[in-house]
């Protein structure tokens, strides 16, 4: 995407938001079904994948290293793996698009195989660092031929062709240095170890085991876990099923929260504990949120949540909360918007290296729409004085997150606020639009 395609969409006051929906799958759990299947023998089913932009790359990729996919029905993929180590030299550049996460974990997967392949991505994703996750793989063994300035996009990895087993603790907590450490690990002798000192998602643990490799997680320290990967397994194919991502359930979910006489029902979320902190958050803050029925998906608790306006006040959302929301700031900032009282959010120092400077689009997107905002060091205060005025236009930084956030802000503004672009939207939730519109969502 190029900045010639910017498609700006106009979000207007709206009446209540009623009925049901369900979002899209999972995000990352569809990338790592897509590369873990990758690297099983035989031939996977996932259904629920979620086919948007992101995933569809990473599905790209997958084939260019050799493995054969197809889509068999909506959201539902045919996956016929190469096994651990079996990847094929790809032909051309592997292209990720805008998504750190689907680039991060396949240099993962190629770092443990003995193959050579250039990573590339947009614009945004050229910004993103890459050395964090560079730095443990060369210690198991894969070189780095060439890197862009500052550890970015576009470089070339060799794989290792006898990588090592490391005992790694990562100096950031990322679910994409973890997973990216564990998948080279697939293809080493002996046990790979990740010490994180705060537990981030664990999918890719839950989908190891699913695929029948040994794994062991313990807590470790505080917020901890130890993780624990015996190597050179044989991955044995197994059907997926890809629960509701919450991170997108996220945006009705707050657009109903703050939008008058609202009462939506949203199914099948994944409520994962790794994944939850923006409800714990919502709920101190008075957000009326109710599972109604909780049941499991694929190895992945969901549940249907009903959600209905509510009185909201402003709390302090402490540092150590971060892994479990950190792709929900900026709707989260949104509902501290329209709180009665101060919302701090501390420890958001992983923001400034997002789709874009999430902290600071997050704080612009807030101040142009009447909102009294600062960000002290790493944290982000919110003063909220109930309704804001809107009326702003909002610059989205080619960032998916933003974009949604200023559309569901913009439903219960008093004044129009546009988006100077929703095209990126499609990359974590293709039909938001659609589905928003829906239950009564006035986007133009
Ligand atoms: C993700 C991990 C998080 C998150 C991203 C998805 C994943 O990134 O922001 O959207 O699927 O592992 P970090 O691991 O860099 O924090």
């Amino acid at each position: 995407m190029n900045a010639a395609e910017l498609i700006p969409l106009t979000a207007r006051q709206s009446g209540p938001l009623l009925g049901r929906a369900r979002v899209p799958g999972d995000k990352s759990i569809s990338h790592r079904a897509l590369i873990l299947a990758a690297l099983t023998v035989g031939e996977t089913t996932i259904s629920g994948l979620l086919e948007g932009d992101d995933v569809l790359h990473t599905a790209d990729a997958m084939r260019a290293l050799g493995a054969l996919i197809e889509r068999t029905a909506d959201s539902t993929w045919r996956v016929y793996g190469v096994g651990v180590s079996g990847f094929a030299q790809p032909a051309g550049v592997l292209d990720f698009g805008n998504s750190g996460t689907g680039v991060r974990l396949a240099i993962g997967a190629v770092a443990g195989a003995p193959v050579t392949a250039t990573f590339n991505g947009d614009e945004s994703l050229r910004g993103r660092p890459m050395r964090r996750v560079l730095d443990p793989l060369e210690k198991m063994g894969a070189h780095v031929l060439e890197v862009a300035e500052e550890g970015r996009l576009p470089l070339t990895l060799q794989g290792a062709s006898d990588p090592i087993p490391i005992i790694y603790e990562p100096p950031v907590p990322s679910a994409q240095l973890k997973s990216a450490v564990l998948l080279a690990g697939l293809a080493a002798p002996g046990e790979t170890t990740v010490i994180e000192a705060e537990a981030t998602r664990d999918h890719t643990e839950r989908l190891l085991k699913h695929f029948g490799a040994k794994v062991t997680s313990k807590p470790y320290g505080d917020h901890g876990r130890r993780i624990v990967l015996q190597g050179q397994p044989e991955l044995e194919p197994a059907p997926v099923i890809v629960p509701a991502d919450p991170s997108s359930a996220a945006f009705p979910l707050v657009a109903a929260l703050i939008t008058p006489g609202s009462e939506l029902i949203l199914e099948a979320v994944m409520t994962n504990p790794l994944r939850a902190g923006l409800l714990t958050t919502l709920r101190e803050m008075g957000a009326a949120i109710e599972p109604l029925e909780t049941r499991n998906d694929g190895g992945e608790e969901v549940a249907d949540l009903r959600v209905r306006t509510s009185m909201l006040k402003g709390v302090d959302v402490p540092p150590e909360r971060a892994p479990s929301m950190i792709d929900e700031y900026p709707i989260l900032a949104v509902a501290a918007s329209f709180a009665e009282g101060v919302t701090r959010m501390r420890g958001l120092k992983e923001l400034r290296v997002k789709e874009s400077d999430r902290l600071a689009a997050t704080a612009d997107m807030l101040r142009s729409n009447g909102v009294t905002v600062e960000i002290e060091n790493d944290d982000l205060i919110v003063r909220g004085k109930g309704r804001p005025a809107g009326g702003g236009e909002v610059k989205t930084h080619m960032d998916h997150r933003i974009a949604m956030s200023a559309l569901v802000m913009g439903l219960a503004c008093e004044n129009a606020m546009r988006i100077d672009d929703s095209a990126f939207i499609a990359t974590s939730f293709p039909g938001f639009v659609e589905l928003m519109r829906s239950v009564g969502a006035d986007f133009s």
